[in-house]
């Protein structure tokens, strides 16, 4: 490998930790995404260029198809399909890692140095597992399959007894590189592994899985990058591995929840659910009154959730939001870390419709100004609302910290029914006293409130 590539991979890789940090932040995300773009660029072209290729037919075949697919999936995909899309990035990614690595297995001339072998292993396995676990977590989230968890009898001790196999296949390998079959045992043990490891999983838990496997994916080709002796491809799969971890621990730590808990706690249930019902009374209030009550609150916090999203209703809410500021009103928006589908979810979402970074608070940095705010205005959310993540022990949002809505004065909800959130589970705050009902589509109801407000 020639310096100038070297120079360039070390370039890619500066760009990628740049892009990185801008990432962190959702002023400077979009800059951070650029940067890592050409830093990608930087790479693939100076690999193209190093490795001297005499005819660049299928890769440009390649490009092109993967270019088309990946724009056209990027332009159409709707944001609340972001989660499906990105599971499925993650087992593409992890299934390239592991293809790489067989395919330099099979042109192998002579036996590998011992920590060629062990990483081919460890790409070929942690590949594998991360793209069976990644379509089954597509599959989940599309409503292919059942979202609620699905556990085996004695499932752990099978999934021990396959990680023992594997590792034991591995050895097997290792002592006689020219077997094949060890090498296909260990992606058929794999695939049943990516898929123990992730069916079990349900309901709000997720998202962890998805970032989980997005780190999967940078190990693998971290692996592949040890395999290729390929020094940007280590850097960037150790760059992946590491901030999917980094995620992981965010998003636990936002559900109060330990990774093995996640893991192996088999919790949460198919999402969506039926209607509650209307077993206990609620104060439905029509647009007339809830735009009288929004008129003369002087603090108001907006708690967007991921029916906003649905209703794509971003946009009215922050001519909404700019119109109480101009009657004298104080205007904040509560993030909490899972609001939506994905992580940032809202951030984007509200970044979209222009809404000034300043007006956005994290649910730390806010939730203890709820009890002096006269309304908490409650849009398309519900889980990260829940009161019984605090009380009710058997519940799937047990100790999920949330958006102290309850302890603001009065409190409007706007959506279409009583139906629970994603995890499945009935919300008493619909029946409080001091809760406004109004129902119907986000963008309906806050277009018909601004409409009034204006009139
Ligand atoms: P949810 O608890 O899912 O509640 C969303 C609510 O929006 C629903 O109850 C639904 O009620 C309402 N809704 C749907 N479409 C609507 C529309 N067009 N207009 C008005 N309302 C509409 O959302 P949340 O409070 O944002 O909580 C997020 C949940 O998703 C958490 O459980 C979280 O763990 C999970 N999750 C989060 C992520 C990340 S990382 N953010 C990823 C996956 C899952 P109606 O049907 O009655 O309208």
């Amino acid at each position: 490998m020639s310096a100038l590539t070297n120079v360039v991979y070390l370039l890619a890789a500066a760009l990628f930790i740049f892009g990185l940090k801008l990432l962190s932040h959702p002023r400077t995300a979009r800059r951070g995404n650029l940067l890592a773009m050409i830093g990608m660029l930087l790479a693939i072209t100076m690999t193209l260029l190093d490795k001297q290729i005499l005819d660049f037919t299928f890769i440009i075949a390649g490009l092109v198809i993967g270019a088309a697919i990946g724009a056209y999936a990027a332009k159409t995909v709707q944001m609340t399909a972001m989660p499906q899309m990105v599971a499925l990035f993650n087992g593409f990614g992890g299934a390239a890692s592991a293809l790489v690595a067989y395919a330099e297995y099979l042109q192998l001339t002579s036996d590998p140095s011992l920590d060629v072998t062990i990483t081919m292993v460890l790409s070929v396995l942690i590949g594998t597992v991360t793209w069976w676990g990644s379509l089954v977590a597509f599959m989940k989230l599309q409503g292919i399959m059942r979202g609620a968890p699905i556990v085996f009898p004695l499932h752990q001790f099978w999934n021990i007894l396959m990680l023992i196999a594997v590792v034991v296949l591995g050895v097997l390998f290792t002592m006689n590189v020219s077997q094949q079959s060890y090498l296909l045992a260990i992606v058929g043990v794999a695939t049943i592994l990516g898929f123990m490891l992730v069916i079990p999983i349900g309901g709000a838990d997720m998202p962890v899985v998805i970032s989980l496997l997005n780190s999967y994916s940078g190990l693998a080709a971290a692996m592949t990058g040890f395999v290729l002796s390929n020094n940007v491809l280590i850097i960037s799969g150790a760059l992946v591995g590491a901030s999917g971890l980094i995620l992981t621990n965010i998003m636990c730590k936002a559900m109060n929840r330990s990774l093995a808990n996640v893991l192996f706690g088999a919790v949460g249930t198919d999402g969506g659910g039926g209607p509650v019902g209307d077993k206990k009374s609620v104060t439905e209030y029509s647009i007339e009154d809830a735009a009288m009550v929004l008129e003369s609150a002087q603090s108001v916090i907006i708690v967007p959730g991921y029916g906003l999203a649905v209703a794509q209703a971003q946009h009215v809410l922050q001519e909404l939001a700019s119109l109480l500021q101009q009657n004298g009103a104080t205007v904040r928006y509560a993030i909490h870390p899972v609001a939506g589908r994905m992580p940032g979810h809202m951030n984007v979402l509200l970044a979209e419709a222009n809404v000034p970074y300043d007006m956005l608070y994290e649910m730390d940095q806010i939730n203890e100004d709820f009890k002096n705010t006269d309304l908490a205005l409650v849009i398309g959310a519900n889980d990260v609302i829940n009161p019984a993540a605090r009380t009710q022990k058997d519940s799937p949002l047990f100790g999920m910290p949330i958006l102290n809505v309850d302890q603001a004065k009065s409190i409007m909800i706007i959506k279409r029914s009583l139906s629970p959130g994603f995890a499945g589970v009935d919300n008493e705050l619909f029946y409080d006293p001091k809760t406004m009902m109004v129902f119907g589509d986000a963008k309906k109801v806050l277009t018909e409130l601004l409409q009034e407000l204006k009139g």
